[in-house]
């Protein structure tokens, strides 16, 4: 181990999408605490303005840029790190977006992405990672899901089914990693205000516009305490629990009818809708990515 890496005697909190939203919030935790970071994401100016700001408060902060849509990038994080023999005490797999849209009319390939960021570089990392924490036996992992994850969402089809699958993937493995040491969490946030929606074309939706959203700083808070409980998963807040009873207590069809509703365009005058996101580290994310709605133009 490189301990000249590792001040704290912590070890690493390797969070994807730390420089935004509740993945940023989330590292500010684990920074507090002690912990050295490992920031993953794709703009690599954002990463170092995060990481310098991580700095400043004592903890070791590297950052890797990396584009989790790419199929080979997971396997190539975890690469990087083995090469700089940084151990891995918590994997957050934060990073994660969505795309709003009738499946036929979404590309192809948007479709193909998400898949990839949402589902296979989560497995891919907890697979490279657990399998290290096991041989150490200590290990925490933290698994960003959603409360969607818990309905079929007709025009938002291929997110919600990638955080059931998150979501079943997560619970299945904290239970046969039970008497390792390493623990599985997963955090079921509801509508979060972040630069999500925005990402995902959302931003005339009334899934976002006439809804309240809750504090990513407070999603963070419910995860990191779940997490460091060793809780197998965690619904943050009340409004999101009140949620998930109506969503238990409706049958999928039903439930994907209200989803459906959700994602049409707001009845709200313009001049009445939120434009960006009250985060400012979203904020700044959003800036960084220099688009005004919507991910990366290829
Ligand atoms: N906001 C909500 O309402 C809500 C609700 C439930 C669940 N969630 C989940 O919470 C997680 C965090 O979302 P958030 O709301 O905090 O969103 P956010 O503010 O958009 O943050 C996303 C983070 O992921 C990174 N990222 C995006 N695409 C990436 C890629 N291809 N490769 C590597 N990094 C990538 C971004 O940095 P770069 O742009 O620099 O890559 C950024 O750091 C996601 O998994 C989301 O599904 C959000």
């Amino acid at each position: 181990m490189n301990n000249d890496m590792n001040p704290s005697g912590k070890g690493y909190a390797l969070v994807t999408g730390g420089t935004s939203g509740i993945g940023y919030e989330l590292a500010k935790l684990m920074c507090k605490d002690g912990y050295n970071l490992i920031l993953v994401a794709r703009c690599a100016e954002r990463l170092e303005e995060v990481c310098n700001e991580f700095r400043t408060q004592g903890v070791t902060a590297v950052p890797l840029a990396a584009d989790l849509f790419r199929p080979e990038a997971a396997a190539e994080v975890y690469e990087s790190i083995r090469a700089r023999d940084l151990p891995v005490s918590i994997l957050v797999n934060n990073a994660g977006q969505g795309e709003r849209g009738p499946f036929c009319q979404v590309p192809l390939e948007r479709h193909q992405d998400l898949i990839q960021l949402n589902v296979t570089a989560p497995v891919t990392l907890t697979r490279l990672i657990a399998c290290d924490m096991v041989q150490r036996g200590e290990g925490r992992i933290l698994n960003v899901a959603s409360i969607v994850s818990k309905t079929p969402a007709p025009d938002f089809a291929i997110y919600a089914a990638s955080k059931a699958f998150l979501l079943s993937f997560s619970q299945a493995l904290s239970v046969e990693l039970e008497g390792t040491g390493v623990t599985v969490t997963a955090l079921l946030p509801g509508r979060t205000d972040t630069d999500f929606f925005f990402k995902a074309h959302m931003d005339d939706a009334k899934e976002y516009q006439d809804h309240s959203l809750a504090d990513p700083a407070e999603v963070a808070a419910d995860g990191y305490e779940a997490l460091m409980n060793g809780e197998s998963r965690v619904v943050s807040g009340a409004q999101t629990k009140m949620m998930m009873g109506m969503l238990n207590a409706k049958p999928d069809q039903a439930n994907a009818e209200s989803m459906h509703e959700n994602m049409q365009p707001t009845e709200k005058p313009v001049g009445e809708w939120r434009t960006q996101s009250s985060h400012a580290p979203s904020v700044k994310e959003r800036e960084s990515i220099g688009v005004i709605t919507g991910d990366l133009v290829r």
